[in-house]
């Protein structure tokens, strides 16, 4: 049947985010360890088989669908991809096709995004600091990524910025980021950095930043008038009257959203994770290999959304020096 997904706690999920890849150019400190050991190829679905599950998804009532990674745009052959899934949006099946990047290959496919039905991407971007760039992405190049915003901007695609807020590192730059993007004409959000992956290092709880302090910092220089504006994520939004663009603001350990959650992730090996700060998830892979028709898939997708949690349970305990979910935020791509 095509009932839409419904929850245990009546939420309705019709947001689908895809993990494309576990690889990425780039080893954010929040996000991978430097030494990252990538998935065999043969445990990875093919783009065909990702197209199989995200267009059942669409099926049963997803409306909006982010690719992410590791970094989607280092997958082989994804604009294939991007452009098959495209034909949801033409028949109005999707309302949003999109994807998080941290758009170090952006100069080369902003045009052909824009092309395939794309009109939104949120890039990661936590310092316009070319140093400070460097020491958080680890490989990443700041002016590789500002050709590529700028190829975004040239091809009509609207941009988010985001933002992790990290104490002691990033949080001399907040009034900069606001009014750069007011220049760029991007949106903005900021994060709070969530315990996620190998934490042996205490570094990353210390830099954890509240928000609300974010909030109160920006408010001496800035407007900040509340809006209403949703685009199906997490964040809540602010109008910043003297640049005229959206500053927002995603909240999981201060502020937990988890009561209006819409989501769930697929992984690049077919696995489907119901919450990002939960470990329970559903092997997808294995009913999409048994059968060429989508019968097996649906059922096994049906079952999962009944087990999807009430929210996560991350805390930021600097006695306990253990990550609140063990795996990276690569896995599962934000
Ligand atoms: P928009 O469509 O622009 O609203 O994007 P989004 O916020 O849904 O996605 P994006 O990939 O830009 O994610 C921004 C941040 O929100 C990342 O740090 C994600 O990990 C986080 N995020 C998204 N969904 C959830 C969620 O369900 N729970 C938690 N804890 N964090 C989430
Ligand atoms: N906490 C919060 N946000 C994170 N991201 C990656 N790791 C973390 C983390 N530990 C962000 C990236 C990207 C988005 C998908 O998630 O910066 O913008
Ligand atoms: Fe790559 Fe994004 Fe993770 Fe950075 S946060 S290592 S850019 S996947």
């Amino acid at each position: 049947s095509t009932a839409p997904l419904i929850d245990p706690f009546g939420r309705a999920v019709n947001y689908l985010r895809v993990s494309v890849t576990d690889r990425c150019d780039f080893r954010c400190v929040y996000c991978m360890a430097e030494d990252m050991n990538f998935l065999p190829k043969a445990e990875v679905l093919s783009l065909e088989e990702i197209d199989r599950v995200a267009s059942a998804f669409v099926a049963l009532g997803t409306r909006k669908l982010r690719l992410t990674g590791g970094e989607p745009l280092v997958r082989r052959n994804i604009m294939d991809l991007i452009r098959s899934l495209g034909r949801h949006i033409r028949s109005g099946d999707l309302d949003e096709l999109t994807l998080t990047t941290n758009g170090s290959m952006l100069f080369k496919h902003a045009q052909g995004l824009a092309e395939a039905g794309v009109r939104r991407i949120n890039v990661s971007l936590d310092t316009l600091d070319a140093p400070k760039f460097q020491a958080i992405t680890r490989w990443g190049r700041l002016d590789k990524v500002m050709g590529g915003l700028e190829a975004a901007k040239a091809a009509g695609l609207a941009v988010k910025i985001n933002c992790v807020a990290l104490k002691g590192v990033n949080d001399d730059e907040f009034h900069r980021m606001v009014e750069w993007c007011g220049e760029m004409g991007f949106d903005l959000v900021f994060i709070e950095v969530m315990p996620m992956g190998e934490m042996g290092d205490v570094s990353r709880l210390d830099q954890y930043l509240p928000l609300s302090m974010v909030r109160a910092e920006l408010r001496k220089r800035w407007t900040l008038d509340e809006i209403d504006y949703r685009t199906g994520g997490p964040a809540r939004y602010t109008l910043v009257r003297e640049t005229g663009r959206r500053v927002g603001f995603i909240t999981p350990l201060t502020h937990n959203f988890c009561e209006s959650c819409n989501r769930v992730r697929l992984t690049c090996t077919g696995t489907l994770y119901m919450c990002l700060g939960q470990e329970d998830a559903a092997d997808l892979r294995t009913p999409l290999r048994l059968s060429d028709d989508d019968d097996l898939l649906v059922t096994a997708i049906r079952e999962a959304i009944t087990r999807k949690p009430k929210g996560h349970d991350f805390i930021i305990d600097r006695r306990r020096h253990a990550a609140a979910v063990p795996r990276h935020m690569s896995v599962t791509g934000g």
